[in-house]
Order: structure tokens, then C-alpha cells, then sequence
């Protein structure tokens, strides 16, 4: 049952719209065979889990104040500043480490920030993936690796329309361009020994294709679908992590069977390739309608492992005679 609580004044000291003072805070829990989806704030919800119960988290966090996914500020998208962003995250950087199991690794997938001429009166970048790597590392993760995730520049310039990328920005000055922006996967692991080896199912020939510091064939458009998660009249807008990415950080980092955890479950993206590839999940969400959409995800996918398969093969009769006549023929007409 959905629990409503009352926003704690210290969360909000100025609250100036509206919906601040409507969006309260719900707090929920639904549960499936091999999945926990926790509706709620992750700074709380996270010290509910004890230690050292987590094998493997993948997640993307907000990036700081790029979208809004809620008015709550709880929300992180909601940070008046990066440093008030950083200190918010950091709170659940530090549970994540409490949660997960030593020598056990958090996959984060983040993306550097844009500095716009309207905003910040000065077109540039933002090192947003450095400073996750100090907050991780200042809060005892070791830092452990960084994949470049691939982009195509023309999907790109088509989404963003960044002045950077066009061929009239070159004819005009090419001191304006710049490559297309990267993903990243930064990897980080938890201090301490690995005391279950991982024996992961990825073969020889994957790995030399992952084993890249750039991936390739992270398919931009294979998300699980965001339309239920959009209320009507809310033009903030949810970024599915894709599939591929989350499949190779499952693969490459857990064994079946293992627990991932996701602080920032969105739709569900996380949680439900965890679960789709054996393993267990535990996704915590702020924002109810995401929640909700995850919940249906998880159910759906519930339903399709239980559903039998055309090659399942049916129970056989140890009495029945091989040539007997099927019973739905008995006495048809033919
Ligand atoms: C980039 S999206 C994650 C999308 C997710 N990977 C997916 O594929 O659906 C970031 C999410 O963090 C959630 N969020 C922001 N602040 C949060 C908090 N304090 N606790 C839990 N979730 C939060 C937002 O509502 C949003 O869904």
C-alpha cells in the first residue's frame, strides 16, 4: 500500500511553487519472484537493505540538473547546484558501498554536461564524469575503469541540434567543432577481496569485442518502453538506459543467481534485464508514475518467463499409447 508522508521542512526551506507543496512523498513496495521495487527516496530507502547484500549495481543516475524527472526535492535533477547535486548523491554513494559485498563492482553510466551560450554565456563542456569519479572515490569506491560508449554524431546533431556538429559550423569556423558527446561506463569496484569468483558466460569472442576501451553496437533506440511512465501534462521526461548496456555490465559482473541493485530503477530498465538474464534485482525509484510503469515491466516479464514455449516439452503419459487416437478427434466429425 502506497504510504504518503509529509515533507520534512529541512528538504524544502523555500518552497515556491505549487507542486512542492502537492508532490509529498510516497513510499510503496511491490515484489516478484526474483525482484524488490521500492517506491521512494534512495538516500532512505537504500538503508533499509543491510550490508553487504548487493553483487553488482548498474544505474544511471540524474545528470545533475540536465532533465527533471519530478518536482520533489528529493528528486536530484532538482539540485540548485553541482555541488548541491554532489552532496545529495553522495549520501547514496555511500549506502550503495555499505550495501554491496567487498570486491564487488558499481557500473555507472554517465555522460559529460554542456556548458550553452543561454545559460551559462559560454559554450563549452563540463567534466560531469570526473567529478562522479571523485564522489565514488571519496567515498571509498576504488576507481576501476572507464568505457567510452559510442555515439553517432548524425542522431546526434538531429536530437540535440548542437552547433558543433554541422557542416555549416565548419564551412563558417571550424574552432567551434567538436565530436560527438560519449557515454560512459565508469566502473568501480568495493574495497576488500572477492570471496565468489565471478564465472561469467561471456566467451572468448565478446570479450575481445569488450574488451575495447570504446564500445561499439550499443544500440541507442533498444530501451524498454517509456510511454507508460509519462503522465498527461508532464513534459519532464525519463532517458531509458539501453538494454546493451546493462546486459554487458550484468554479463561481464555478476553470476546468475546474484542480487544487482539499481538506486535510480526509472522504468525498470536494470531490474528487468537482471531478472530476464537470471539473476535477482532490487530497484528503487522517487517518482511514483516510473515506479508504477516498472511495476508493470517486471509483472510482464513474470508472466512471459512463466508462460511455456512452443519447444517446451509437454509432460509425458508413461501409459499412454503411442498410436491412440488424440482426444480432441474422439467422435469429431471428419
Ligand atoms: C536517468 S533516470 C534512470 C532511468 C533508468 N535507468 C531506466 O532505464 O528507466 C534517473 C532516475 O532517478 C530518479 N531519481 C532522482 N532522484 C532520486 C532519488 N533521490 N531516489 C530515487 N530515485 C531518484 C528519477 O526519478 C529518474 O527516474
Amino acid at each position: 500500500m502506497t504510504t504518503h508522508h509529509p515533507e520534512p521542512a529541512y528538504l524544502d526551506p523555500t518552497p515556491t511553487t505549487t507542486d512542492h507543496a502537492t508532490a509529498g512523498y510516497l513510499t510503496d513496495e511491490a515484489t516478484g519472484p526474483a525482484w524488490r521495487l521500492l517506491l521512494g527516496d534512495a538516500c532512505e530507502r537504500l538503508t533499509e537493505l543491510p550490508d553487504a547484500c548487493i553483487d553488482l549495481s548498474v544505474c544511471s543516475p540524474p545528470f545533475a540538473q540536465l532533465y527533471n524527472y519530478s518536482p520533489s526535492p528529493r528528486d536530484l535533477s532538482n539540485s540548485h547546484t553541482r555541488g548541491e547535486f554532489l552532496d545529495h548523491y553522495g549520501y547514496i554513494i555511500r549506502e550503495q558501498l555499505r550495501v554491496t559485498k567487498p570486491g564487488r563492482i558499481a557500473c555507472v553510466h554517465v555522460a559529460d554536461i554542456t556548458l550553452q551560450k543561454v545559460l551559462h554565456n559560454v559554450i563549452g563542456l563540463t567534466d560531469f564524469s570526473g567529478e562522479i569519479v571523485t564522489a565514488f572515490t571519496t567515498a571509498g569506491w576504488i576507481f576501476d575503469g572507464r568505457v567510452t560508449i559510442d555515439k553517432d554524431p548524425q542522431a546526434q546533431a538531429i536530437r540535440t541540434k548542437s552547433q558543433s556538429l554541422l557542416f555549416v559550423t565548419k564551412d563558417r569556423d571550424s574552432s567551434m567543432l567538436r565530436p560527438a558527446l560519449p557515454d560512459y561506463l565508469l566502473k568501480f569496484r568495493a574495497p576488500g577481496d572477492n570471496t565468489v569468483p565471478i564465472r561469467s558466460d561471456v566467451s572468448n569472442e565478446e570479450w575481445i569485442a569488450w574488451a575495447r576501451p570504446v564500445w561499439l553496437g550499443i544500440r541507442e533506440t533498444n530501451t524498454l518502453n517509456a510511454r507508460l511512465g509519462k503522465e498527461a501534462a508532464d513534459e519532464r521526461h525519463i532517458c531509458p538506459l539501453q538494454l546493451d548496456f546493462i546486459e554487458r555490465c550484468i554479463r561481464l559482473w555478476s553470476n546468475t543467481g546474484e542480487t544487482v541493485l539499481s538506486p535510480f530503477a526509472g522504468i525498470g530498465s536494470e531490474i528487468h534485464t537482471a531478472v530476464r538474464l537470471g539473476r535477482r534485482g532490487i530497484g528503487i525509484e522517487l517518482k511514483s508514475s516510473y515506479w508504477h510503469t516498472a511495476v508493470t515491466n517486471l509483472r510482464g516479464l513474470d508472466a512471459h518467463q512463466a508462460a511455456p514455449t512452443l519447444f517446451d516439452t509437454p509432460t509425458l503419459d508413461p501409459d499412454a499409447t503411442p498410436d491412440a487416437e488424440p482426444a480432441c478427434t474422439a467422435g469429431e466429425a471428419r
